[in-house]
């Protein structure tokens, strides 16, 4: 059996930094944007209509620029609503990020956030605890089921949160995407680990296909330029490795042999295009809404 490689989330630093050269590197926030204020904006028009106060939302919302951009469309879509935003996050240091974007955003007067500072599971144990029967009218869980040891069970209970007309947004990478192709191949010799469980779109939506579960698809094309991972030794070639893989400081913990093929395949025309002598690696993500 594979050894068990090191996961990145459990470095918190490591994986902020990571995901910072990601995101440095990559078109995924202009993707993400682009679909909340073209097909996501009919969507956030069509919950809660007529309702003067409207619940919403965010789990795993790093440091809240897409959990934003939502909430700037929703105020166009309901200009006289108020927004009980809760937000659930278990990095304290993207919280803090968050935090210090609320305040340096104006027109943020008729949102009030409650900071939850845990993972989903937990979230879903308080919840269940405490006999929560907050129904809400849109929750979003953008790039961050990964992280789950049950994708099924969360996207259940995060359903059932939801009120008559509410929407449930999923985002993932893609199922015919690069990711989807190096983790088909690589995830069993980066180590069996909760988060490789059910990764890409391919595995969500077969699981609720075969639930029977119905949802609308959207795909959100992007790259990702990742031409300095070609460099041995380049610190953020080096990161966004790291988050490629989601093992803490791939290099040095993989056997030679499996960074070597990791970078072929990523270098080749499976994951990659060639575009002005950079190289760029097929980033696309899907959106999935679902309703309750
Ligand atoms: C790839 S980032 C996405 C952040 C944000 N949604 C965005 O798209 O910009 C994944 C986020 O999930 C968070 N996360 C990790 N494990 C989690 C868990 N078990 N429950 C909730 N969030 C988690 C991480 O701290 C990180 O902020």
């Amino acid at each position: 059996m594979a050894a068990r490689l090191p996961i990145l989330v459990d470095d918190n630093l490591r994986y902020l930094k990571s995901y910072q050269v990601f995101l440095d590197n990559s078109s995924e926030h202009q993707s993400v944007k682009a679909f909340i204020n073209g097909p996501l904006a009919e969507i956030l028009a069509s919950i809660g209509k007529g309702k003067t106060a409207l619940r919403v939302m965010g789990v795993g919302s790093g440091s809240g620029e897409n959990d934003l951009e939502i909430l700037r469309q929703l105020h166009l879509q309901h200009p006289g609503a108020k927004v009980d935003y809760e937000v659930v996050e278990p990095s304290g240091d993207m919280l803090q990020k968050y935090k210090d974007l609320v305040e340096n955003t104006p027109d943020l007067d008729h949102v009030t956030f409650t900071w939850n500072k845990m993972k989903m599971s937990q979230f879903e144990n308080d919840c269940k605890g405490r006999n929560l029967e907050k129904k809400m009218d849109f929750i979003h869980i953008i790039q961050a089921l990964y992280y789950v040891e049950d994708s099924e069970a969360t996207i259940l209970f995060f359903k059932s949160l939801l009120e008559k007309n509410g929407k449930l947004l999923i985002l993932l990478v893609s199922g015919e995407g690069s990711w989807a192709k190096l983790w088909k191949i690589y995830r069993p010799q980066f180590g069996k680990t909760d988060i490789r469980e059910s990764t890409t779109m391919g595995d969500l939506r077969s699981l609720l296909d075969s639930r029977g579960i119905p949802y609308q698809k959207y795909e959100l094309p992007s790259k990702m330029d990742i031409t300095s991972c070609f460099t041995s030794g380049d610190e953020k070639g080096e990161l966004l490795l790291d988050f490629l893989t989601q093992v803490q400081d791939f290099s040095k913990n993989a056997s030679p042999d499996l960074r070597a093929g990791v970078l072929d395949l990523l270098r080749g025309p499976d994951c990659s295009q060639e575009v002005d002598g950079r190289i760029m690696f097929n980033n696309n993500i899907e959106a999935l809404l679902i309703s309750p």
